[in-house]
């Protein structure tokens, strides 16, 4: 009789739990953009920006950006949507507004957290940052500047 091949067996172990890329609670990231974004429609560069795709739009805006950040944050996955396209999508934006955007979060996160909360998340939203202006205005002759690295 023939020889059976052996079976082949293929043992899968469980993905490890992922633990949060930053300790912070829900409640912390909702307070952190509640005050960033007031510090953002103040502003006399970003504010107008926002404004002109966001007026009478900011709750729901708000809210998506809290779905991000916990995903972001929290790896809850409560996020989907194309945030490259809707930045491109913004007519007047110019590349020294995300250095802008990063001083005001920088300013806001520093005034909400210690330095061993705040630090890494500035470490994330400046890598994103980085992305979404490559993906805006990165070309063989338009690297990203110092202050996104
Ligand atoms: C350079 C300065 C920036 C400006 C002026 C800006 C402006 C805006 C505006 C007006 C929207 C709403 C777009 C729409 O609903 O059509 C938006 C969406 C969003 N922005 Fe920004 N943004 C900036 C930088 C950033 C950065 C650095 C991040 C992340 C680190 C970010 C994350 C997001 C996300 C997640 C959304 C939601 C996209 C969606 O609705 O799914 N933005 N931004």
């Amino acid at each position: 009789m023939a020889e059976r091949p052996e079976p082949i067996v293929i043992s899968a172990r469980p993905a490890p739990p992922r633990v949060p890329a930053v300790e912070i609670s829900i409640d912390e990231i909702a307070l952190l953009f509640d005050r960033f974004y007031g510090e953002i429609r103040q502003h006399p560069r970003l504010g107008p920006l926002f404004e002109d795709r966001l007026a009478g739009k900011w709750d729901p805006h708000l809210e998506r950006m809290n779905l991000f950040w916990r995903s972001v944050l929290l790896y809850s996955g409560e996020y989907s949507g194309q945030p490259v396209v809707k930045h491109n999508a913004l007519p007047d934006l110019q590349e020294d507004d995300f250095r802008l955007w990063l001083e005001l979060f920088e300013q806001t996160t520093a005034s909400l957290f210690e330095a061993g909360t705040a630090a890494p998340i500035l470490v994330i939203a400046r890598r994103i940052a980085r992305s979404l202006w490559l993906a805006r205005f990165g070309t063989p002759f338009n690297q990203a500047p110092d202050w996104l690295n």
